[in-house]
């Protein structure tokens, strides 16, 4: 599922941060990212950490630190629902002010200068997704994106669509309602929580699938525990039998260092703004070349679009400056370093989910195995009902988590980000200690 480091692609990475930064410095951006006394000290941390073992960089809180001060964020809070929207770095907000206030200079002409640049968006995002550009949508979030296939696509009644229980409650709202319009039937197989393995999921699948299944939805990871699904396997089963799958990747993408080949899906949605830190409303839809022309648009587009992947951006006027953020979002994760980002995420949730797994009275619904998640783990105290204790975390110590009430589920959804210290996840910690070891404090 996950791409092999190579050898030598480390310091490929390095050189990449260092050269975007060197860019970013030549624009006079430097001071706008960093200021050049802590460009200078990030430029040393890569330095450093350059040739080792991403599992050993994430360990590395000098490196992080450096990485930390990217991000505006205020620390009179501690955000641990980074799953819901992430936290842009400061290159990625100011650049799309910036975008803004071009657009406002001639407005009509701007459609033409920065509507070219979605082209180099459009690239760079490919190139990350391992796609080529022509299939490639730049759309404002999973929900539009995943909507735009599942609303779009021709069924006959009686064809079946199958997903789980656990996918995303407004793209399973959709096909509901194609059920109740079209009489397709949308088949929803149940998960354990957490699985004991991967295989128990591609058997769940195997057993759902008919002679009339015509596409199936499968999360990557699962919104409200971080299980990720054997994607790739999910998708060789079904090409197998000629049914289509399409992939919510609404929190896989810019978290996980992986590939489309790795998935070998037909469709896949992300939000740009989760993982990615891109600006808010900005996501990606991919759609395999050949299956383009018959995905109909949300919007009206022109017969002469039908092969083309922009029909489904026809949304008439917009605001670029969100949109070409990207770009700049996209150079920053690349700075970084898609693996190291990827095994920093589950450091963090290991810091924190080991140490609270030695309790009494812990339950997590999120397998900590490898292969199974990253940064998102859902953790519940028994006896303590989790909205109580995510309002309890919130009013008293301005922690931010997500509750899940739902699926037998009575956890917290913990999801750090990579401008979240070890500090931080400490404090979280010893207030679910004390809550583990004496309840919840009455109000
Ligand atoms: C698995 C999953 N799919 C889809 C979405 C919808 O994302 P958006 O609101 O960015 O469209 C979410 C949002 O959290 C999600 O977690």
């Amino acid at each position: 599922m996950f791409e092999l480091e190579f050898p030598g692609r480390d310091e490929l990475e390095r050189r990449h941060f260092l050269k975007v930064m060197g860019g970013a410095s030549s624009l006079g951006m430097a001071s706008i990212l960093f200021g050049p006394d802590l460009m200078k000290r990030v430029e040393a941390a890569t330095e450093k950490t350059a040739g080792l073992d991403p599992k050993d960089v994430a360990q590395n809180e000098a490196f992080w630190r450096e990485i930390q001060q990217a991000f505006t964020v205020s620390r009179g809070l501690i955000n641990l629902n980074n799953g819901a929207v992430g936290s842009s770095p400061e290159v990625v907000t100011e650049s799309m002010i910036r975008y803004l206030w071009q657009q406002e200079d001639a407005p009509p002409f701007q459609r033409r200068i920065l509507g070219a640049r979605m082209e180099t968006v459009r690239n760079a995002l490919a190139q990350l997704f391992g796609a080529d550009p022509e299939e490639i949508a730049i759309m404002r979030n999973t929900t539009e994106a995943m909507q735009t296939v599942l609303l779009g696509l021709d069924f006959k009644p009686g064809d079946e669509v199958l997903t789980t229980g656990h996918d995303y409650f407004s793209l399973v709202g959709a096909l509901d309602r194609r059920e109740a319009r079209d009489d397709i039937v949308v088949k929803k197989i149940e998960v354990p929580v957490p699985p004991k393995s991967m295989d128990e999921l591609v058997a769940a699948f195997e057993r759902g699938i008919t002679d009339h299944t015509r596409l199936i939805l499968v999360s990557h990871p699962v919104n409200f525990t971080g299980q990720f699904f054997p994607v790739k396997r999910i998708c060789d089963l079904a090409h197998r039998r000629g049914i289509e799958v399409a992939v919510d990747g609404a929190h896989s993408f810019a978290h996980l260092d992986f590939k489309h080949q790795d998935l070998d899906c037909d469709y896949y949605a992300t939000s740009l703004h989760k993982w990615l830190f891109a600006p808010k409303g900005t996501g990606m839809l991919y759609v395999r070349r050949d299956k383009i022309n018959k995905v109909w648009p949300l919007l009206y587009a022109s017969n002469r679009m039908d092969n083309n992947i922009r029909k489904f951006e026809s949304i008439g006027t917009r605001a670029y400056g969100p949109f070409l953020g990207i770009g700049e979002a996209v150079a920053f994760h690349n700075g970084i370093g898609p693996k190291r980002k990827e095994e920093r995420l589950r450091y963090l949730k290991h810091y924190w989910a080991d140490r609270l797994g030695a309790l009494p009275k812990i339950t997590f619904y999120s397998s900590l195995d490898s292969e199974m998640g990253c940064a998102i783990a859902t953790v519940g105290i028994g006896g303590v009902n989790a909205r109580a204790l995510g309002t309890y975390l919130w009013d008293k110590h301005q922690i931010l988590t997500s509750a899940v009430t739902r699926m037998g589920i009575n956890g917290l959804r913990i999801t750090p980000s990579l401008y979240t210290t070890l500090e931080e996840l400490d404090v979280f910690c010893d207030i679910m200690e004390h809550i583990a070891k004496n309840g919840l404090p009455s109000s």
